[in-house]
């Protein structure tokens, strides 16, 4: 038949053209099976131990790949001190006395450096550790992609821009920012469910339990007593993003939204009469569809624009560059 030979040939065209160009690269899954096929492994008993030490670890490890991802892409470049040419990410606004976690991945990094030297950037150890913290506090798991390469340099600037959503976001900010980094308004409320483990300071959820009136008024009350006022007193008390199950990846961050016990302003946005309520519901009745739709998310979220090919370089201490 004339029309399946057209078929074929179209798609032999298509997969010679897909392997030809450079340009068409994209992360892999066996980026390192040959060149170090143990490192999810080692990264992974390394997370599991830091979080045996201290189950909040793995909520922070999260958050730096999210922090990673959402600054220039995918890049280790949140790794990175400040250096007499740049001034780092670590001391921007959303990171600065928030972003932990750097001697974990410093310990990952020279474990993954006795194994295979010179070969797994950082920005792929950050992604690596997400997964696996995830995996450690009992949510699910995803195939990661590998084959980032490491920023020579980081910007303050664009780290203290508006490319992280503050904890002040209204519902449309919050589409805004993950919409600049090509991730959908679902995409957006699937990440947000990252909010069922750690911790946040007082100073990111004073406004809301003092002056939001979509707070459920006993939960208020109790974060209030944590959380004093005038702003600068107890700045950094900290209060369970999810308190009901602060240590384990599960769906009752949605379920928290529902009776108006959700920590942040932010995350009230995403069940205050707006257009993601229906999805907030959905991931509440269903943690199977929330793990599904959260994996394929942290997917698309590692994928934003990764250095690869000879761009960057695979970096030997991840707090400096080579
Ligand atoms: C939707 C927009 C988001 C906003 C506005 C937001 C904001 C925040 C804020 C303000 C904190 C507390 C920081 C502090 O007080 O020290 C926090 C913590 C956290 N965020 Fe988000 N976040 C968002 C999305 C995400 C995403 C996409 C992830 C990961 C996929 C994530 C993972 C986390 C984790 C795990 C913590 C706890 C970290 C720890 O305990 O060390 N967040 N977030
Ligand atoms: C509550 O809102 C008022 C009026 O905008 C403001 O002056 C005050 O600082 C806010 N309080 C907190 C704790 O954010």
């Amino acid at each position: 038949m004339g029309s399946s030979k057209i078929m074929s040939f179209s798609f032999l065209a298509c997969t010679l053209f897909l392997m030809s160009g450079t340009s068409l690269a994209q992360l892999t899954p066996d980026f390192y099976d040959l060149t170090c096929p143990k490192v999810i492994e080692v990264v992974g008993s390394v997370v599991k131990a830091a979080v045996l030490r201290e189950k909040r670890m793995g909520a922070s490890l999260l958050r730096l790949h999210f922090h990673d991802c959402f600054v220039n892409g995918c890049d280790g470049s949140i790794l990175l001190d400040d250096t007499p040419s740049f001034r780092g990410e670590k001391t921007a606004n959303p990171n600065v006395n928030s972003a932990r976690g750097f001697e974990v991945i410093d310990d990952i990094k020279s474990h993954v450096e006795r194994l295979c030297p010179g070969v797994v950037s950082c920005a792929d150890i950050l992604a690596i550790a997400a997964l696996e913290s995830v995996l450690a506090l009992g949510g699910p798991y995803w195939r990661v992609n590998l084959g980032r390469r490491d920023s020579i340099s980081a910007s303050f600037d664009a780290a203290n821009g508006n490319a992280i959503p503050p904890p002040t976001s209204s519902l449309d900010n919050l589409v805004r920012t993950f919409q600049a980094v090509g991730l959908t308004a679902d995409d957006m409320v699937a990440l947000a469910g990252a909010h069922t483990i750690g911790q946040a300071r007082c100073t990111s959820f004073r406004p809301h339990v003092y002056n939001d009136t979509n707070v459920d008024p006993l939960f208020a009350s109790l974060r209030r007593t944590n959380c004093p006022i005038p702003n600068g007193l107890g700045d950094n008390n900290l209060a369970p993003l999810d308190a009901r199950t602060s240590n384990h990846f599960d769906n009752s961050y949605y379920n928290n939204l529902l009776i108006n016990q959700g920590l942040l302003h932010s995350d009230m946005q995403l069940h205050s009469g707006g257009f993601t309520d229906r999805l907030v519901e959905e991931y509440g009745r269903d943690p199977i569809k929330f793990n599904v739709d959260f994996s394929a998310a942290m997917i698309k979220m590692g994928d934003i624009s990764p250095l690869m090919g000879n761009d960057g370089e695979i970096r030997r201490n991840c707090r400096v560059p080579n």
